[in-house]
């Protein structure tokens, strides 16, 4: 089993990396394979919309991405970590989860997903719900925890003070640990996912 949780923000040790790094010792006390991985603070580019991926499998901009969108698919469950910037994701981080889930998205099916957020104060239930459109559209598992998945601090790890933040990371890695498990026991087989019908909302 293996989560991959994505630093979205491009401090590389700020509040994010703060709350995801809450997450992994949960992980690392139930010997599940946990990595963080850095996204925000990498210079990668938006989606240019070429559609060559559909055929290449990978994205053409060779800027990192594709690395990133690797560790993805290997994945068991992926933890979507952003700062919350102008009450929405970070810029650089949502050019990256267009192509990763643009690249990916129809792999991803079944594994597990959780967002979390930080702010200083306001956008952080806005950001939290624009992360999870990701994983509802790729037809993922989204795990929940004791509140909607956010940390509250301005500084670099200023969220340590938001002992209910923390609290949930930690829970939300519990729930995360839980499914994988039931994945695991479960003997039964993944649905069958119907493909073929892309009608544009034109009418
Ligand atoms: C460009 C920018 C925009 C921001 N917008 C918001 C905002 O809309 N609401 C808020 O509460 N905090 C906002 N913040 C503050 C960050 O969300 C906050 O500092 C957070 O702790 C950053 O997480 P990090 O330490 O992982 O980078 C903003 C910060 C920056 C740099």
């Amino acid at each position: 089993m293996k989560v991959v949780l994505l630093n979205g923000s491009p401090r590389k040790e700020g509040n994010i990396f703060t709350a995801l790094n809450e997450m992994k010792k949960v992980f690392d006390a139930q010997s599940i394979e946990a990595e963080i991985v850095e996204v925000g603070s990498k210079m990668l580019t938006g989606c240019h919309a070429c559609g060559a991926c559909g055929k290449l499998g990978k994205c053409v901009i060779d800027d990192g991405a594709n690395e990133i969108i690797e560790k993805m698919k290997e994945a068991d469950a992926i933890v979507l970590g952003s700062p919350v910037y102008y009450a929405s994701v970070n810029g650089t981080f949502k050019g990256f989860l267009d192509r990763a889930f643009y690249v990916a998205g129809g792999e991803l099916k079944f594994k597990v997903g959780a967002s979390v957020v930080c702010c200083r104060r306001g956008g952080a239930s806005a950001t939290f719900d624009e992360l999870n459109k990701y994983f509802f559209i790729s037809n993922m598992i989204v795990a929940g925890s004791t509140y909607w998945n956010s940390v509250h601090g301005g500084a670099p790890g200023e969220c340590v003070k938001d002992e209910e933040g923390l609290q949930t990371m930690r829970n939300l890695a519990n729930s995360i640990s839980y499914i994988l498990k039931l994945k695991e026991k479960a003997e039964i087989q993944e649905p069958e996912v119907e493909r073929g019908a892309f009608t544009n909302f034109i009418r």
